[in-house]
Order: C-alpha cells, then structure tokens, then sequence
C-alpha cells in the first residue's frame, strides 16, 4: 500500500510532453521535415510513401523522426486521394531501433511519468493499410515499427532483430508482442533472448514478412502493392483490415462474430453492388467508397 502511495504523484502528473506526444496536425508542407521524406506515388498518385532519412545514424528512431513519422501519417490519413501507405528506409537500414544515444541517460521517473514510447503506435490506429518496405536492418524499435504495419516486404539484404536484450533492456514497443504472434513462441524467444539477427528468407520462411525481392525493386513493388490495394473499394478495406486485426485481440469465436457483422455490413454498401454487377457483367468494378 505504501508503494503503490508512493506511485500516486507519479500517475496523477499528466504526461510530460515527449516532442512526439504532441496533438498531430498535417504537415503544410514536406519542406517541414528534417529526418523523413514524403512523396505521393503510383499512377493515380494514390500511395503515400514516407521513407525514414537519418542515414548518418542508419535511421535510428529518435523523438523527431518519430514526431515527423506520425505527422506524415496523420496526414495521409486524412488525404482522400491517399488510399494506402508505404513505409520505407534506406538500402543500408530500414531503421537500427530507438535512438540510443537519447535513450541512454533517461531514468525509470523520466519513462514512467514521461510516457515514454505512448506515441509510437500511432501507426497501428491507421485505418488505411500500410506496408513497410524494408532493406538492411529492421533492429530493435525498427523491427518494431515494421511489425506494426500491415504488410511487411523485405529486400534480400533485410536483416531483423530485437537486439535491445544486448543493451541490457527489452523490446518496449510491442517486439515480445507481435513478434510472438508473427512467427510462433520458439524463434521469438531465441531473437529476444539472445539479440541474434534473422536474414530475410528466415523471416519470410517463418512468416514474418510476405514476400522478398531484390534490393533495388523493393519500393516499387511495395507501391505496386499498394496501388492493387488502392483499386479496391476504400470502405470494404478498412473493414477487412479491422477483421484481420481483430484476430491478434480476441478468441475465435468472438473474432468470427466481428467479422460476420462486417461481412453483413458490407451488404449494406454501394461497392458490394457494384463489385457483384461487374462479376456478372464480366467488366470491372468501379468502386466509389460508398
Ligand atoms: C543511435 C545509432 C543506432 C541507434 C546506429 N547508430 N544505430 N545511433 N541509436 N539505434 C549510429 C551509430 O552510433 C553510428 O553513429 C552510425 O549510426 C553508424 O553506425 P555504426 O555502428 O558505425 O555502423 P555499423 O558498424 O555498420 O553497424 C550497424 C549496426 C550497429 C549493426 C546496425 O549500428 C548497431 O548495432 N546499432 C544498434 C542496433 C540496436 O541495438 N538497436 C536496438 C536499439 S534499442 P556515429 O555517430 O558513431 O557515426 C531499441 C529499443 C526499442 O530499439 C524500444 C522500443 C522502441
């Protein structure tokens, strides 16, 4: 009782300001940023892509680049013409984890009350889908980061880990989570227990990424990807992207149920007419979103 007195100051301080804690707000323009780029591409300019640009430091995940990062992604969020993400690194690294260098010195007070990290998941309440393109190193946060995407496809050279074990810490942004969940207990623990790295053809063999493709086609195939996505009807991806995460939060039979409701629901949208006409019709669907 006394311990948990003592913590009550702690939870009563509103969360310090971490840059990244800050109220999202679309960028006005992509001159804003210092450590991503952002760029609509695809044919009907319809893919957001955001590549993380710290290459000094291999994009290690520091406050301002998460800051950008959310920033970038609220943005595409809210652009109806953006219809799905693709988020990208360099060929050397996707991203080499949190920034240690400012993590280094922080106490458990300065996490605690800070919220430190509360704002990294702002990528998984993106309801457009989202595809990390990774070449060279996805380590620590950065295997993290990809983890919360929707898709993950790797250039050959991919290299993951969650290598925070040999800094005498542990994963903090869902590494031990949706690392387990994607590739089964047994290789989850080895990578978190011993920081060893995994090649891309291991992570695609045990399911962590979908597909592997050469270094330098990589962000076009994710784009291509995404433009395939970008044909389908808005409203019905979102709904399919809800059901297909529903499966990491509930039991069988209440995931079932969610997605049978989303399933009726669909019924209840101009696209299922449409998408069934064309099929009878034998032309392609016009999806409008409705
Ligand atoms: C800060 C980093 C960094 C990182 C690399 N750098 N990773 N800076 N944080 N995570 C910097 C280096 O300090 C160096 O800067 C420059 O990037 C190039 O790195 P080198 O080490 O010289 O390159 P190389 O020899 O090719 O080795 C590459 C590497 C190695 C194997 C990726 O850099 C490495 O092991 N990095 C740390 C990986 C890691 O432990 N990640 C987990 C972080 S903890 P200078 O200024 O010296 O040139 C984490 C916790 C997550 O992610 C918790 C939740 C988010």
């Amino acid at each position: 009782m006394a311990a948990l007195r003592a913590l009550l100051p702690v939870v009563r301080r509103p969360l310090r300001s971490w840059p990244g804690c800050a109220a999202l707000r679309p960028f006005a323009s992509e001159a804003d940023f210092k450590y991503i780029l952002t760029e609509k591409k695809g044919k009907g300019r319809n893919v957001g892509l955001i590549r993380l640009n710290r290459p000094k430091a291999l994009n290690a995940l520091c406050e301002g680049l998460m800051a950008e990062l959310n920033q970038a992604l609220a943005a595409f969020e809210a652009d109806p013409a953006v219809r799905a993400i693709v988020v990208t690194g360099g060929e050397k690294a996707f991203a080499a984890g949190a920034d240690i260098k400012e993590m280094q010195n922080q106490t458990f007070q300065d996490c605690y009350s800070g919220g430190f990290l509360s704002h990294w998941d702002q990528l998984t309440r993106v309801k457009k889908p989202v595809i990390a393109a990774v070449n060279g190193y996805a380590l620590g946060g950065g295997c993290e980061l990809a983890m919360m995407c929707d898709i993950i496809y790797a250039g050959e050279k991919a290299q993951f880990a969650q290598p925070e074990i040999l800094l005498g810490t542990i994963p903090g942004a869902g590494g031990t989570q949706r690392l387990t969940r994607a590739v089964g207990k047994s290789l989850a623990m080895e990578m978190v227990l011993t920081g060893d790295r995994i090649s891309a053809q291991d992570a695609k063999q045990a399911g962590l990424v979908s597909k592997i493709f050469p270094v330098d086609t990589l962000v076009e195939e994710a784009i291509q990807c995404a433009e395939k996505i970008a044909s389908n009807s808005k409203l019905v991806t979102a709904m399919a992207k809800e059901s297909v995460n529903a499966a990491f939060e509930m039991t069988l039979t209440e995931g079932c149920k969610l997605e049978k409701k989303l399933f009726y629901s669909t019924f209840a949208t101009e696209d299922q007419k449409e998408g069934m006409a064309a099929f009878v019709e034998k032309r392609k669907a016009n999806f409008k979103g409705q």
